[in-house]
């Protein structure tokens, strides 16, 4: 079993490399936000103020590279290199899933980023494990990471198509209500992998004491269509093809997750491919734009250099649509004016409420 998994992270290393687990059919509509443009910024561009605060620590930058990998030399290489760069930004860092290190602890190093130290460092199981589990193996990850925060997800359309994937998802709300009623709230992220976390789905882990969600709406990576090219019974390939642009898009869970829980702090990812992406996000509610496979791509086709070449990018990009919006932060981009186009504005109408 151990083998397999993981066998299966390094299959999903590969095949987030190819185009078509980004579904043409899948958007986050981000691009459906549109800034206006301000003529005269009357800013300099390094009056740009970035900062952020995510679990009680505070970030250079309101970026997250959110949860991917572990278990394999590989993963662990890329697990260090990231949390470096995301050390040398001053930006969150979080690995992923850390389940196999409940079988295998020896595994830990996949995981480590040690001596990289980045403002807030999180370490990831799944909802369904937390369940099974319980309380106890997610403090154990957390202290084998020293980790500041556990970001536990829901992964739901995955694990359906994937073979031997869980079936039962019942449980899992109250099982983060324990969680977070044990280490804090500041320490617990709630996160999606791709679907989306819609506004009812927020204010129920808003009951139990959650205030982090990553709602990783749908647009970017889909794990449905992941597991449709792993899978060998044609069934679930079928199943796989249908889901694969399966989720609420992220611009619209940003959006309605803001509307639905003023008091919640929000990572915003999935399908966020530039810094002018994460510019929409933020201005949409995020507190923090989340990023994936655009890091793991570049570094695993330029290494640790691709992809902090990649992150710089995305800051300078930032900065940029921060200036030309004439916004010196995240608060002044929020409330500067925006157009917002269909399909978003009714999906953001049709959440609402
Ligand atoms: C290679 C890879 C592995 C991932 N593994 C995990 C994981 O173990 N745990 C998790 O919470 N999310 C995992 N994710 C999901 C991401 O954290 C994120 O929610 C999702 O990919 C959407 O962001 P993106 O469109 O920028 O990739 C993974 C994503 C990638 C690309």
């Amino acid at each position: 079993m151990h083998d397999d998994l993981e066998q299966r992270k390094s299959q999903h290393l590969d095949l987030v490399q190819r185009p078509e687990v980004e579904p043409e059919g899948s958007d986050p509509l981000l691009s459906c936000v549109r800034f206006v443009h301000r003529a005269a910024p009357e800013l300099s561009l390094d009056q740009i103020e970035l900062s952020a605060e995510l679990c009680g620590r505070r970030l250079r930058a309101p970026l997250m590279i959110v949860g991917m990998t572990g278990g394999t030399e590989r993963a662990g290489r890329i697990n260090r290199d990231l949390a470096t760069l995301a050390e040398e930004a001053g930006v969150a860092f979080g690995v992923g899933s850390m389940r196999i290190l409940l079988e295998q602890p020896d595994l830990l190093a996949t995981f480590a980023v040690k001596p990289a130290r980045p403002p807030l460092l999180a370490s990831n199981l799944g909802a369904q494990q937390l369940v099974q589990r319980g309380t106890g193996a997610a403090l154990r990850v957390m202290e084998m990471l020293e980790a500041d925060a556990i970001a536990i997800h829901f992964n739901a359309a995955q694990e359906l198509v994937q073979a031997g994937g869980d079936r039962d998802f019942r449980g899992c709300l109250d099982a983060i209500g324990e969680l977070v009623a044990r280490v804090g709230a500041d320490r617990v992220i709630v996160k999606e992998t791709g679907c989306g976390i819609g506004p009812a789905v927020l204010r129920e882990l808003a009951v139990r004491g959650v205030r982090t969600a990553d709602v990783s709406g749908a647009g970017g990576t889909s794990w449905p269509r992941v597991e449709q090219l792993r899978a060998r019974d044609p069934q679930a390939r079928g199943l796989g093809e249908l889901l694969s642009d399966w989720g609420i898009p992220t611009a619209a869970c940003i959006a309605a997750a803001r509307a639905a829980s003023p008091e919640m702090q929000i990572v915003g990812s999935g399908g966020l491919r530039s810094g002018l992406d994460a510019a929409k996000a933020l201005a949409l509610g995020a507190d923090v734009a989340g990023f994936a496979l655009p890091l793991v791509r570049a570094h695993q086709q330029s290494g640790i250099d691709g992809a902090r070449a990649e992150l710089a990018g995305i800051l300078g990009a930032l900065r940029a649509a921060f200036l030309l919006c004439g916004a010196r932060d995240t608060a002044a981009l929020r409330a500067s004016r925006r157009v917002i186009l269909d399909p978003l504005r009714t999906w953001i109408e049709s959440l609402a409420g």
